[in-house]
């Protein structure tokens, strides 16, 4: 976690390795994989509230809630985890951070997200996206990965690019760092999510 705070005050975004243990990575796949088992999984859309249409010229992933699994689905340590980067951001950056939303994702092959911020028209509330890949064997030519201008505000210019790959984690000011995912050979997985303060809108 260390490194996803030291990124976030060096640049406002975050990438860590091996963040989170294998073991508790590969248990969330399962559960992720569970999920679409029950059919939890449903196509996610762009908007917010009444306004939320799916897209599929913009993304073509389906989601599940991490609040509306069944109480068979251990998150503990993911949330434990989560918790203690909350306090550290708020503690450091003051951000007020109230909680956390967040969903499965899963890209089917040759899914993407074309390029977008993190606060849908008229929010004010996602502050923080967190990003855990839970994707075993994960190699570059598989394609698949999350790139990140690196210019606040701009959808151009330098950019970083993350490997889906298990247990490696990204964060990053939802407001300001414009982010795409790249069309993967095969199927992709990730729980996704947003520290959120209070809305001011
Ligand atoms: C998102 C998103 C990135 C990723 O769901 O808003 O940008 O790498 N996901 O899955
Ligand atoms: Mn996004």
């Amino acid at each position: 976690m260390e490194e996803l705070l030291h990124g976030m005050r060096a640049y406002g975004w975050g990438i860590a390795k091996n963040c989170f243990g294998s073991e508790e990575a590969a248990a969330l796949r399962d559960a992720c994989l569970a999920s679409r088992a029950r059919g939890d999984l449903h196509r996610a859309g762009v908007g917010r509230g009444d306004d939320m249409i799916v897209r599929e010229e913009i993304r073509s992933d389906s989601v599940s809630w991490l609040d509306e699994q069944t109480p068979s689905v251990d998150l503990s340590r993911y949330q434990i985890l989560l918790e203690k980067m909350r306090k550290s951001l708020n503690q450091e950056f003051y951000l007020g951070l109230l909680d956390f939303e967040g969903h499965f994702a899963v890209y089917p092959a040759a899914g993407f997200y074309k390029a977008h911020l993190d606060r849908p028209q008229g929010t004010s509330d996602r502050t923080v996206a967190v990003i855990l890949y839970l994707n075993e064997h994960w190699q570059p030519g598989d394609g698949g990965e999350l790139r990140i201008w690196t210019n606040r505000g701009e959808k151009d210019g330098p950019f970083v690019m993350v490997q889906p790959q298990m247990g490696t984690m990204v964060c990053f000011l939802a407001e300001h760092f414009w982010h795409e995912v790249l069309p993967a050979h095969k199927e992709r997985m990730s729980i996704t999510g947003w520290f959120r303060q209070r809305s001011v809108i």
